[in-house]
């Protein structure tokens, strides 16, 4: 088995990845309903005093403009330089850091108050996964926050046809419960604070099944309804214990 450390290796990766979100339903999941939510966490986080923020596999640098807008300074760490080049244009102001730290640990970066991973937990191989989550919380405050999320989750609609699609590859299936996170978490050293879902309604093939305005409003409505649990992203909000 490859090991994801090469997934999004290579010339033009980083403008790919990017093109490729922007026409899908997570574009609109992202814009209407995850950012707001997670730029909510961060400013909760810096209200609490937190002031040094790092992405982790901060990739074409989604996260972490939103997390240096609302902190002021930020660290990406990424293992491409290529989906690096994207987030430096994204985010001048950014300290990068081109580095695997499960192998080559830098010695001069400091402890965080807020990190974000984002697309990460679920596609990386069990120990690449323990090894990236064991750095981080050797490089966090007590107390600090952890926001990670869950892309894939195994009880929503889109897990359960992931499940069902024999003819993908394994990777492309991979699933993860609620449960499951919150114990990847406890197992690294941090607990479970909030969990929110979003992604409710099913897509076709990664495209908005109505329309881009009627899937937000059905995905309020649904949130509405308190049907969060069920949806295929999960953001979680972890606290170092
Ligand atoms: C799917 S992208 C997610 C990018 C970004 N976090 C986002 O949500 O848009 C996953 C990223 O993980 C990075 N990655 C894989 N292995 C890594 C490692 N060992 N250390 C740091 N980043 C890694 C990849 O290079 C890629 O940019």
């Amino acid at each position: 088995m490859t090991s994801y450390r090469k997934s999004h290796i290579g010339a033009g990766v980083g403008e790919r990845y990017d093109a490729k979100h922007a026409i899908r339903v997570d574009a609109l999941i992202w814009n209407d309903f995850v950012k707001p939510q997670v730029r909510k966490e961060f400013e909760h986080a810096a209200s609490e005093g937190a002031a040094s923020y790092l992405d982790f596999a901060c990739g074409t640098g989604r996260l972490l403009k939103l997390g240096h807008t609302v902190f002021g300074e930020s660290v990406g760490i990424d293992i491409s330089e290529n989906m690096l080049m994207v987030a430096q244009r994204r985010v001048p102001d950014a300290q990068l850091k081109c580095v695997d730290v499960t192998r080559s640990p830098p010695s001069d970066i400091g402890c965080f108050d807020c990190v974000s991973m984002f697309r990460f937990i679920l596609n990386a191989e069990p120990e690449l996964r323990r090894d990236a989550l064991k750095w981080i919380a050797d490089h966090m405050n007590r107390g600090a926050t952890l926001i990670v999320n869950n892309h894939r989750n195994s009880a929503s609609i889109s897990g359960f046809f992931s499940r069902l699609a024999f003819w993908l590859p394994k990777d492309a299936k991979n699933i993860l419960s609620r449960r499951e996170m919150v114990e990847i978490l406890r197992v690294a050293g941090f607990s479970l604070v909030r969990c929110e879902g979003f992604r409710i309604l099913p897509s076709i093939f990664g495209r908005p099944l109505f329309g881009r305005k009627l899937q937000v409003r059905g995905e309020r409505l649904c949130r509405r309804m308190g049907l969060g649990r069920f949806g295929a992203e999960l953001v979680m909000v972890a606290m170092r214990d």
